[in-house]
């Protein structure tokens, strides 16, 4: 269930409103609003260039927008100063899309990084290990500490990635292009690992990809701590939206149950039909 507030609607998480990037013909996004609740699963669709990864810079702060507003953890954010955002940034999760690991620190120091360089965390030093390794088990690779980016595999790398977005237990996670470039069989490993994240603490979770396929694992399973694996979830149960971009443009926003029944050949791109 989608943890509701005191009027029995969940708080919105992140909400964009009529939001553009750009001008003129160089106009990357045109007129961008949804919004994210708490429990929230949003899958964002679209082609190659279509506007996916600006929303999530967007959604960070790491790029300004030219017109709309911004919501994050229900708070405009759309002029926030900078020294703000590094507090804002503290409460989200995210796998960049180039998986953007540090080639030159560790495993365990990349894994690292948001516990000691987020100060509203306050987490406590003499814990940053047991915790690092907690999250790299999470992702089974509790024996990669002392190894560095370059003597993993991508698959691996993708792992740690989700191990580091995961370390400080955030709210909200955001994750571009998880499976992008993989075999279907990490592919598989991968989503199975965004779906464990999200179940086990019920985190918001957004993802960016164009497989049809992950969309359908975040919408259609759940992790079963019990058995620790992934079992289908029964239906809307995963509380999972979609919202589909093309050419900058919204061309489809709904439920898991609309997306199915979409008509738009455009949209229907991105189902399994
Ligand atoms: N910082 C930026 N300033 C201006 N335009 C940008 C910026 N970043 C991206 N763009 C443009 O915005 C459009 C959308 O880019 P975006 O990176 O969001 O695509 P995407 O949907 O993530 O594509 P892909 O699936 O290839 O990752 C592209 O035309 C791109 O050139
Ligand atoms: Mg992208």
């Amino acid at each position: 269930m989608a943890a509701t507030g005191n009027n029995g609607i969940a708080p919105v998480v992140m909400a964009f409103d009529e939001v553009c990037f750009g001008e003129g013909g160089e106009q990357a996004l045109h007129n961008i609003s949804f919004d994210v609740r708490r429990g929230e699963t949003l899958i964002i669709h679209g082609a190659a260039a279509s506007g996916k990864t600006l929303i999530l810079k967007l959604a960070l702060g790491l790029l300004k927008p030219t017109r709309g507003r911004i919501f994050l953890f229900d708070r405009d954010v759309t002029r926030l100063a900078e020294r703000e955002w590094f507090d804002m940034r503290s409460r989200v999760g995210v796998l960049f899309q180039e998986g953007g690991l540090f080639d030159s620190l560790s495993i365990e120091e990349n894994v690292a990084y948001p516990l000691l360089n987020q100060r509203l965390l306050h987490f406590p030093e003499e814990q940053v290990h047991d915790r690092v390794e907690q999250s790299l088990e999470f992702v089974e690779l509790g024996h990669t500490l002392e190894k560095f980016p370059s003597e993993l595999s991508g698959g691996m790398r993708r792992r740690v990635g989700i191990a580091r977005a995961i370390v400080t237990q955030p709210e909200l996670l955001l994750y571009d292009s998880p499976t992008a470039g993989l075999d279907p069989i990490t592919a598989n490993t991968i989503m199975a690992l965004i779906v464990k994240g999200r179940d086990v603490r019920g985190a918001t979770t957004v993802m960016v990809t164009h497989r049809h396929q992950d969309g359908e694992i975040l919408a259609r399973y759940r992790f079963d701590e019990r058995t620790s694996t992934l079992v289908p979830a029964l239906e809307d149960s995963t509380h999972t939206r979609y919202l589909v971009l093309r050419e900058g443009s919204v061309a489809f926003l709904g439920s898991s149950a609309e997306f199915d029944a979409s008509k738009d050949p455009y949209v229907t791109m991105f189902a399994s039909r």
